[in-house]
């Protein structure tokens, strides 16, 4: 059978049209990709031992208590002590809203401890003023930051259980907390037509339930590691390098790490969250705690699910569409663009009138949002 010229032509146009969808900007090829994973995954290791971790210093145990019914969604931001601006930049931003879509929503900032000690006092003045700080007692620095995560996760664990979700990310993340409260409810499907109904108990004992079934409550969580997933990267070898890993932490043997969720954000489930403290104790002691988090999910059965929404690395400049509705995070904003992009999407006021995209940017989506800032990096 001979196709005319034109026909061949409309062919190769919807044959580019498939690929740049799978394969381009989009990133449906790499969320596709990030659900056949699991299939490959070797059996997982079984729990080691209880982690040793710092202990708290401001350890904020009702931070997730109080009236009402439990966080759906718990963000831990991890910070520095000297980042007051950032904090105080979230705070005045998005870190202000306790609520989406009906669900109640808790932000903690997760710190350890300044290395001149005279900021010791500044930071139980600022825990007192705003409540909404952790700190464990270790030397808070880049190299620690494993530490930090763990240390985060830990106190979730402990302290909040009754939260579904629990979002990492870092002081210069903006976070879309609607869309992505949004965004879970939708992965959650029915679990999350969430009805008020009487909350899981807190958790009797951590050592019973090792065996088995993930969650202890009455309610299973689904299972979701979640973020923008890194494939096949290889330690960096280079001495003195931020990211530096020596060949005895990760051996060349062992080749790339395995795939893993961007730090500046990802979400685990509650579930998730008990599975990585379980097996974290026998995964190698890697500094780059997204690296750590992927290895233990990994050693426990889990991987990574790829989210196009979630801006890993990348920072997008602002756009009121992208910001309002397509992107989950954006990464790399100082104070004033956290402040701008706030206000870009309207601040805290619900009731928003005008669409945030029209109606040509609403078709195009996160394709757009993903050329804007190509274009602009
Ligand atoms: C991490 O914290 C511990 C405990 O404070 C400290 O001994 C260690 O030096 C820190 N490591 C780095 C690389 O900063």
């Amino acid at each position: 059978m001979r196709l005319s010229l034109s026909r061949r032509l409309l062919l190769a146009a919807l044959l580019l049209v498939i690929i740049w969808t799978l394969f381009g900007p989009s990133g449906l090829g790499e969320e596709l990709l990030s659900l056949s994973l699991a299939s490959l995954l070797p059996a997982p290791a079984s729990p080691g031992p209880p982690l040793a971790l710092p202990r708290l210093l401001i350890p904020n145990e009702e931070a997730c208590g109080g009236p009402g019914v439990p966080p759906f969604l718990l963000i831990l931001v991890c910070t520095a002590p000297d980042n007051l601006n950032q904090r105080n930049a979230i705070r005045a931003s998005w870190g202000r809203l306790r609520e989406a879509r009906g669900l109640r929503v808790q932000t903690l900032f997760l710190l350890g401890e300044p290395s001149g000690g005279s900021r010791e006092n500044d930071l139980a003045r600022e825990s007192a003023a705003h409540g909404d700080i952790v700190q464990a007692a270790f030397q808070d620095s880049y190299r620690n930051l494993t530490l930090k995560t763990l240390s985060g996760l830990n106190w979730a664990d402990k302290h909040c259980p009754m939260a579904r979700y629990i979002l990492k990310t870092d002081d210069d993340v903006f976070v879309n907390v609607p869309e992505l409260v949004s965004e879970l409810v939708r992965r959650g499907g029915h679990w999350e037509q969430w009805e008020q109904e009487p909350q899981r108990k807190a958790k009797v004992g951590d050592e019973e339930g090792g065996e088995g079934s993930p969650t202890s409550g009455s309610q299973p969580v689904p299972l979701l590691y979640l973020g923008r997933v890194h494939w096949r990267v290889h330690p960096s070898r280079t001495p003195g390098g931020r990211h530096q890993i020596a060949e005895e932490q990760w051996p060349p043997a062992w080749g790339p790490f395995p795939p893993y969720a961007s730090g500046t954000g990802y979400l685990l489930s509650a579930s998730a969250v008990e599975l990585i403290l379980k097996v974290a104790s026998r995964a190698p002691p890697l500094p780059l705690e997204d690296v750590f988090v992927g290895v233990s999910a990994r050693r426990g059965g889990l991987t990574p699910t790829h989210c196009v929404r979630l801006a890993g690395a990348t920072h997008y400049p602002l756009d009121r569409c992208c910001y309002g509705r397509f992107l989950l995070t954006s990464h790399r904003l100082d104070p004033r663009e956290m402040q701008e992009a706030w206000e870009l999407v309207g601040g805290s006021d619900g009731r928003r009138t005008v669409p945030f995209c029209s109606w040509l940017q609403g078709v195009l989506g996160i394709l757009r949002c993903r050329v804007i800032a190509w274009l602009h990096s």
